[in-house]
């Protein structure tokens, strides 16, 4: 058997007919440009997440630019977020000549240790970036109370997690900003690059809608200084017909992680851990393990795909080298980042695949 990690010629089988009439009708008009496809798309993606503004972008790397921009993140500023995650987390606070201040992650769910947030706040900390790894909110009650305590902001990196929930809401109406990614291996994702801001604010709503427009309030008059970080129209006209199916796929992802569950529950691995507060996204299905490289090489050689998000925890990786980490400092990410393992994961997966990656899964 050979399986595939994420089925993305699958998926786009499965609505083919309709995404190729989308992206033909954008041909047609040749509104490559903030067509109506994006303002179409920007009011479901309103109605899908409860968020009362959403706003289409060029990638989750720019959503979080956008997020982090539009509160005035800059020079002189700590942000404080998880070193276990994506580098664009950490990476976009630091472009901005902010500094990134982690804090461990917990040991059941990976995300950042909400309990350990308080210890890493200074009079120059302006805001708290939590991550939904794998798909799952972090702690928000605590960070948001936390934050209400210091008058800090909060940026959701919701990047893995569209559609997730925390105390039944969805990860995208959270926090003063909420970001995702549109990147095709994402839970809902496109052709390509994109990503979206969600706020409650309209101030703050107005002002990402200027930032990615290189900051403009009127035609040619540019009130910030901010950046070309629109999302295509093409992107959006596949986003629309798939987010009209996504409410399924998400269920079927969560299926599919309850049979991984099921089955790999009598092996000798760490299992996801969702925390009964939450819903996941199930952008991965990630195990802990103790011999990952030989079981990677073994997996391969049967045809299952593996990966490993993420090797290297950030206050670990060369760039960051000038904030003065050193190893020891964050034991949780280390050590996970040595042992965790995704399998295929995507709403397709069969029973048979299933029942054959336990076979194969020593
Ligand atoms: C946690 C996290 N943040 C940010 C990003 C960046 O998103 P994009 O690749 O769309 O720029 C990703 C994408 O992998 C991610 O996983």
């Amino acid at each position: 058997m050979k399986i595939d990690f994420a089925k993305l010629q699958d998926q786009y089988q499965l609505y083919k007919k309709e995404i190729d009439e989308a992206i033909q009708s954008v041909l047609d008009k040749s509104n490559f440009i903030m067509g109506e496809e994006i303002s179409q798309l920007e009011e479901s993606l309103q109605h899908f997440t409860g968020a009362k503004y959403a706003i289409t972008c060029s990638s989750g790397t720019d959503a979080l630019l956008l997020a982090m921009m539009a509160l005035d993140i800059s020079s002189g500023d700590e942000v404080i977020t998880t070193p276990f995650t994506f580098i664009a987390t950490a990476e976009t606070v630091a472009f901005l000549g902010a500094k990134p201040v982690f804090v461990d992650i917990d040991e059941k769910t990976y995300n950042i240790d909400a309990t350990k947030i308080e210890a890493a706040i200074t009079d120059k900390t302006k805001a708290i970036v939590p991550v939904s790894l794998y798909g799952q909110p972090a702690d928000m009650e605590v960070i948001q109370s936390i934050a209400d305590k210091y008058n800090l902001k909060v940026i959701i990196d919701g990047a893995q997690s569209f559609g997730s929930t925390f105390n039944g809401k969805t990860d995208s109406a959270l926090g003063d900003i909420s970001t995702t990614s549109f990147f095709p291996a994402k839970p809902l994702g496109c052709f390509g690059d994109g990503g979206a801001v969600f706020t409650d604010d309209e101030e703050i709503a107005i002002k990402m809608k200027q930032l990615r427009v290189h900051g403009q309030n009127k035609r040619y008059h540019h009130k910030y200084i901010g950046m070309g970080g629109r999302l295509d129209t093409i992107q959006a006209a596949i986003l629309n017909v798939k987010l009209k199916y996504y409410e399924k796929d998400l269920k079927l992802r969560q299926e599919v992680a309850k049979k991984y569950t099921k089955s790999l529950s009598a092996k000798n691995l760490v299992l996801p851990f969702v925390d009964n507060k939450a819903t996941s996204a199930w952008a991965q299905y990630s195990v802990r393990v103790k011999n990952r490289s030989s079981l990677q090489d073994k997996l391969k050689e049967v045809g299952i795909p593996t990966a490993v998000h993420y090797p290297i925890p950030l206050h670990l990786q060369e760039c960051f080298k000038y904030l003065g980490y050193k190893k020891g400092d964050f034991p949780i990410s280390e050590i996970v980042s040595t042992e965790i393992m995704s399998l295929p994961m995507n709403p397709y997966i069969s029973d048979d695949e299933i029942n054959y990656i336990e076979k194969e899964l020593i």
